[in-house]
């Protein structure tokens, strides 16, 4: 968050006093804390970092690392702990997941509020079919071994890829899998309603990248993808992946369940054939999907939702195997560093090198480029109009409706999206129609944000 203002004092006053509101609101987020990394610092370290610097409320973790779950007692962030893959299919036995119970969550609940056990990591996608068909079991084993044990609210789920659909270029189309439907999803699905538990899954916008793309991907700018069923146009693929999620489920009468993102982020820094990989788009991508899953606004298909979302990653984790993206998923160095400011911290500080810093020698307006025509911007108008940006100064009445051009109104309302969305490089960028300038736009009555 950029919170100097050099020109209009009232303008930074509000603007400051938005974000701390934002930072002491109870706005919940997660983070996946992957621990494939030999220079972290210790479980009692994060656990200390998270709770008095930033405002992330919940972890999850992939496995159920003891240190972690004596680290985080006592500090009120919840705990997702993960039942290993292999362990699946002997957890079926009844005996076995009650000792799997007393071994991995009676010891540190309640203190530590563990609540929610992801029965392996996206199974359907290992090919392994001992594992695949153990899964259900093995959640309802557990489920039962936690009723034994006394424990009501720990819920029990899994986490699927985004693999799980097909038909989901149109969200409203998307189906679960011919196959899976009825032999996984059917009983799961019913599981998860009997016991109030959540759907999980992975949506990684990121593994769908291509340059052309890239504004829809990345929450920047665009004319969207339209759904010729419902009449909605996506202008963010993450959304519109939640959207195909809820269409699936919904097909299959479960539309009420909530919907957990287990993981989704994006990688700082790629070798060379990753230049996707930037601090800019992580921040982008990050802090967009923070603002999707936490505004209460939910989606087009499910108005007023929220979603409770673990980012991926806590840390960059050097000993990953594969390309540089791998190693650099992370929110924070492992020295608590911020990679870049994902609005994350308390008291809305925001510590820590940021990618492009906002100017200090004078404010800027975006504005359209010479060359831009009619109907991209008219299509700027339409999408900044659709995200909660004022308009009313450009409608008929409003202190910018003269001179009453496309180009004019365009101005006005690329210039107040920058203002108001952080005043990075690309928040000007409107598919290249967009451009910065020094010199202040307002005219007449018509005075620029
Ligand atoms: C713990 O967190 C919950 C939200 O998960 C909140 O409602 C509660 O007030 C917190 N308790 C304490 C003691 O901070
Ligand atoms: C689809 O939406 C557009 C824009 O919101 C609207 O103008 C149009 O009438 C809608 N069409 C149908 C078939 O509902």
């Amino acid at each position: 968050m950029t919170a100097t203002a050099t020109k209009s004092i009232p303008t930074a006053l509000v603007i400051i006093s938005t974000l701390l509101h934002l930072s002491t609101t109870a706005f919940a987020i997660g983070v996946n804390y992957g621990t494939l990394a030999n220079d972290l610092p210790s479980p009692s370290q994060v656990a200390n970092f998270l709770k008095t610097q930033t405002i992330i409320d919940s972890i999850k973790i992939f496995d159920a690392n003891p240190d972690i779950l004596r680290a985080f007692a006592n500090t009120n962030i919840t705990v997702t702990v993960t039942v290993g893959n292999g362990d699946i299919p002997a957890l079926v036995d009844a005996n076995a997941a009650s000792q799997w119970v007393a071994n991995n969550i009676k010891p540190y609940y309640p203190q530590t509020r563990i609540k929610l056990i992801a029965v392996g990591n996206e199974i359907l996608f290992t090919g392994n079919k001992e594992w695949i068909a153990r899964l259900v079991p093995c959640m309802k084993s557990l489920h039962q071994a936690l009723v034994r044990a006394g424990i009501k609210d720990v819920k029990v789920s899994t986490p699927h890829t985004l693999g799980i659909l097909h038909n989901s270029v149109q969200p409203s189309a998307a189906r679960i899998r011919p196959g899976y439907d009825r032999v996984i999803f059917a009983p799961m699905l019913q599981f998860l309603r009997q016991t109030r538990s959540p759907l999980m899954v992975n949506p990684y916008p990121y593994f769908s990248y291509s340059p052309s793309m890239e504004n829809y991907i990345l929450f920047k700018p665009n004319r969207g993808v339209h759904d010729k069923n419902t009449n909605i146009t996506y202008t963010s693929m993450f959304v519109a992946m939640l959207d195909a999620v809820y269409s699936a489920i919904k097909a299959m009468g479960y539309g009420e369940l909530d919907i957990v993102v287990a993981e989704s982020g994006w990688p700082s820094l790629g070798d060379p054939n990753q230049p996707m990989c930037t601090v800019e788009n992580a921040m982008s991508y990050n802090k967009n999907m923070i603002r999707v899953v936490t505004s209460g606004k939910g989606t087009p298909l499910m108005p007023g939702r929220r979603f409770e979302t673990y980012v991926f990653a806590l840390f960059n984790e050097n000993l990953k195997p594969g390309t540089t993206a791998e190693r650099n998923w992370g929110l924070f160095r492992p020295d608590f560093s911020p990679v870049y400011d994902a609005g994350l911290m308390r008291n809305g500080q925001s510590p820590g090198p940021r990618p492009r810093p906002s100017p200090t020698t004078g404010k800027k307006w975006c504005v359209p480029k010479a060359d831009a025509s009619d109907k991209a911007l008219q299509a700027n108008i339409d999408y900044v109009c659709s995200q909660g940006v004022d308009c009313k100064p450009i409608q008929a009445g409003g202190a910018c409706f003269n001179p009453n051009n496309v180009r004019s109104h365009a101005s006005y309302v690329m210039n107040s999206f920058y203002q108001s969305h952080g005043r990075h490089d690309f928040d000007c960028d409107f598919s290249q129609t967009g451009v910065l300038t020094t010199s202040d736009p307002s005219h007449g009555t018509c005075k620029y944000i």
